[in-house]
């Protein structure tokens, strides 16, 4: 059977920029693989080239075994690959579910607008902004901005969801229920590939880790292997994470 998604030789060149180079992937249905690398390394642009947002320079991107390299977004919404945008972006004027029916409708993932409605106020229920529905966008901080955009991609019914930097902004025990949350994701079968700097968030969810350094993948396995791999270490852990991940695994993951 083909991969879910399989990027072949992928790359994104902006001007001068390198932004992705030659990027080889194979993700399997049912994985929850951790992005990681220093700003600026590609991830966006990476999740960007995957959901048709840009444009690949070269290579091929795959998804169900159909080459997609040239899909729009809304033609990777009816596919089932969603994402979060890292800078989001709601519709401020509409209410907190119109947002998140928008969402759905983006997707074609329901018939009906009554049954986008209703689907809408399940998914923000369910990443806890139920008591904001009928609020405007506008008035929603940071962190619900995020859950905002969680639900959203949860309406359109992902088979693949890339989740880019959903958790930045939440205080610590937040950060315990959005582990939780993104864990029932995965466990409703949604594959996941999540974005993300907390490392207490990527060790304790990725069964796979990907490491991206000035567009190139330099890292992908095992999340213990990634972690004590030297030019991770160099590239964007530090050497100070990596001793004391290796004395006290769960107290490093806290960094
Ligand atoms: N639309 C664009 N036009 C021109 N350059 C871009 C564009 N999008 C990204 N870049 C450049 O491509 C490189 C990769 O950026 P990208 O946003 O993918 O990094 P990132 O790994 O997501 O970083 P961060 O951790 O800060 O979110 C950067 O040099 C960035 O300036
Ligand atoms: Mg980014």
């Amino acid at each position: 059977m083909s991969a879910l998604l399989e990027l072949t030789g992928v790359s994104k060149r902006f001007g001068g920029i390198d932004a992705v180079r030659g990027v080889d992937l194979r993700v399997e249905r049912g994985e929850i693989i951790g992005l990681i690398g220093p700003n600026g390394a590609g991830k966006t642009t990476l999740v960007n080239l995957i959901t048709g947002v840009h444009r690949a320079t070269a290579g091929t991107v795959r998804f169900e075994g159909a080459d997609v390299t040239a899909q729009r977004p809304h033609e990777a919404a009816r596919r089932g690959l969603a994402r979060t945008f890292q800078i989001v972006q709601p519709f401020p004027q509409m209410t907190v579910l119109e947002n998140v029916m928008a969402g759905s409708l983006f997707a074609g993932a329901s018939a009906t607008p009554a049954i986008a409605r209703e689907d809408a106020m399940q998914h923000l229920e369910r990443v806890g902004l139920g008591a904001q529905a009928h609020r405007p966008a506008a008035i929603l901080t940071l962190p619900s901005r995020k859950r905002l955009e969680l639900a959203k991609s949860l309406a359109m019914k992902p088979r693949l969801l890339l989740l880019d930097e959903v958790n930045a902004g939440l205080n610590t025990s937040e950060i315990d229920g959005a582990l939780e949350l993104i864990r029932s994701i995965a466990a409703d079968g949604v594959t996941i590939i999540l974005i993300e700097h907390l490392m207490k968030v990527v060790l304790s969810l990725s069964q796979r880790v990907l490491v991206l350094h000035q567009g190139a993948l330099i890292a992908d396995g095992p999340p213990r292997a990634v972690v004590d791999d030297p030019r991770v270490v160099e590239a964007y852990l530090g050497a100070r994470f990596a001793a004391r991940f290796a004395q006290h695994p769960t107290e490093a993951s806290r960094a």
